[in-house]
């Protein structure tokens, strides 16, 4: 080993930066056959750092936001579920909206793809650098509930909006109670035009009554969550029973 060579080594140990050790030589010499300037090569050297980095940190995240399953948008099918285009999820997957603090709606029946797009999305975010939570509605008000019972309900909401991206699954399967009612509301209205939230849900808004009982505070809470938001609506049969509408008829009918 070059004395020059020893000495990167123990420089990048010192930074805790493993993968400047590893590329410094390979990319030296092909700076050395190729020109560059010495800016470019540092910044080349840099750069497999932080890609190295990123691809590490972004493993964090995805395990961090707790999701079900990961899943992906290459794994969707979206010849089988028509009614979304795949260019305006493609396009939500740049992640603009989360710069533009705006929310996504996923609404459809059972199995048409809202949690596998949601989490699609959150992956996409966590692994291009950005803090994700995944949980069902019913998980969210639990944890605020339990927040509440210690007296430290505003204190987990501001530590929520410092989450750039919220996914709430599931909203519409259980009905709320008041209080939970008024916890959601809560999470909505503290996040609203500061952090996003991905809302996925079986039913339209106008049945959202039928979850949340008290009407005035259902139109409170939808005007929140749509005035800045992509209203995604799925439609057509459940991807799980794909080929076996049949059978599950046939069992169902008796
Ligand atoms: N278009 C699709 N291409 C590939 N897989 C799909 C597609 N739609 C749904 N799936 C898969 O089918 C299963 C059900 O989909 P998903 O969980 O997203 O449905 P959902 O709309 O959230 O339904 P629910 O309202 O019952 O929660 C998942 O395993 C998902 O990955
Ligand atoms: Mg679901």
């Amino acid at each position: 080993m070059t004395t020059v060579t020893a000495e990167i080594a123990f420089y990048a140990r010192a930074l805790k930066a493993p993968r400047i050790a590893e590329t410094a030589r390979a990319l030296a010499e092909r700076a050395r056959e190729e020109g560059w300037e010495h800016e470019r090569y540092l910044a080349a050297v840099l750069d497999a750092e932080v890609a190295a980095r990123q691809t590490h940190g972004g493993d964090n995240r995805v395990r961090a936001a707790r999701f079900p399953q990961v899943k992906t948008l290459d794994d969707f099918d979206f010849s089988f579920q028509r009614s979304v285009k795949r260019e305006l999820v493609a396009h939500l997957a740049q992640l603009d909206f989360l710069c533009e603090r705006k929310n996504v709606i996923l609404l459809g029946p059972p199995g048409t793809g809202k949690t596998h797009l949601s989490i699609a999305l959150g992956v996409a975010a966590a692994r291009k650098g950005y803090r994700v939570a995944f949980a069902s509605a019913q998980e969210w008000v639990t944890r605020l509930s339990e927040a509440k019972r210690y007296g430290k309900l505003s204190e987990e909401l501001m530590r929520l909006a410092r989450i750039p991206l919220v996914i709430v699954d599931e909203v519409g399967y259980i009905p709320f109670d008041p209080e939970a009612a008024s916890l959601f509301f809560s999470l909505i209205s503290s996040r609203y035009e500061r952090s996003s939230i991905i809302v996925n849900s079986n039913k339209t808004f106008s049945a959202w009554t039928e979850i949340f009982g008290d009407p005035v505070a259902v139109s409170a809470l939808v005007d929140r969550l749509v005035h800045h938001a992509e209203i995604i609506t799925l439609k057509g049969e459940s991807y799980r029973l794909k080929g076996k509408r049949k059978e599950v008829l046939d069992v169902a009918e008796g």
